[in-house]
């Protein structure tokens, strides 16, 4: 099969090498021969805006709003007005829920302080416990590739803010064993994501998977429903997408992801029109 260079692009940020048909089978850098089909590169999105002339899909207002989670926040009102270095002190000295007791470290964040995107995942995991930083696992590999594709990078120097990112979880500990968080514990972490989403003022924020999502827009739609539309988070525009660990595990969405992807860059590069801003 001849690759164009779009599809090539798309296989390499998503780790896959693509061998020329004179060459042999694909396979991927190991050796190992990876099923194609299962990507439907056929069937991806267009890359980045400016090489894009599909018509925009529709932008959506934000998803209902549930009722508040049973347990208030008890540092909404502490943190709200904290600037970054208390803000990280704040997170580092928490023991708001019993995730204190096992984590190693908290993850508060990474990236440019004024990046112009943010990106939202869900929780620590073991490595991240150990290193105190977001998405440096399998699945952070993965994001990683994903916004090199786009041009993006959660490096702090030498990068127009336009093409950084700033990465975030929901909850700043590992939960342990990697269990899903519970609601308490998501609602006495929101705070902090909440600062850290108004200090940063992102032009864009991508939820990836159902904890960012829940936090952000509450909801409990699935993410098959609320992705390929435009949502806002306190007048940011907010996409939705599957968390790279999904995607680690289910090939054939990160076709998805990237269409995903693609919406947000558009978003910012204003060829999809975000929802007004509310009041
Ligand atoms: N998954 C997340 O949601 N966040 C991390 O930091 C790592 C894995």
């Amino acid at each position: 099969m001849g690759w164009t260079e779009r599809q090539r692009a798309m296989l390499q940020a998503m780790g896959l090498r693509v061998w020329s048909p004179v060459a042999g089978p694909e396979a991927t850098a190991t050796g190992e021969p990876v099923h194609l089909p299962e990507l439907d590169v056929d069937t991806m999105p267009s890359p980045p805006p400016a090489r894009r002339s599909s018509p925009p899909p529709h932008a959506a207002s934000d998803a209902a709003v549930p009722p508040p989670s049973a347990t208030p926040a008890p540092l909404a009102g502490a943190v709200a007005d904290l600037d970054w270095p208390a803000l990280r002190q704040a997170v580092a000295a928490c023991q708001a829920c019993s995730l204190c007791e096992t984590r190693r470290q908290t993850v508060f964040g990474v990236g440019a302080e004024r990046a112009h995107w943010m990106v939202v995942g869900e929780a620590p995991g073991e490595q991240e416990d150990r290193r105190g930083e977001p998405f440096v696992g399998p699945a952070g590999q993965l994001l990683d590739r994903m916004l090199a594709a786009l041009g993006l990078s959660r490096e702090v120097d030498g990068t127009d803010p336009a093409q950084q990112v700033y990465i975030a979880n929901t909850l700043k500990c590992r939960p342990p064993g990697n269990r899903n968080p519970t609601p308490d514990e998501l609602a006495r972490c929101e705070p902090f994501l909440m600062r850290q989403i108004a200090l940063v003022q992102p032009r864009i924020i991508l939820a990836m998977g159902r904890f960012a999502v829940q936090a952000l827009l509450r909801t409990d739609a699935p993410i098959g429903k609320l992705r390929g539309q435009v949502h806002t988070y306190q007048g940011v525009p907010l996409v939705v997408t599957y968390h790279p660990a999904y995607l680690l595990r289910n090939l054939p969405d990160k076709a998805k992801a990237w269409a995903d992807l693609c919406l947000a860059a558009d978003v910012l590069a204003g060829v999809v029109d975000a929802p007004a801003r509310a009041g």
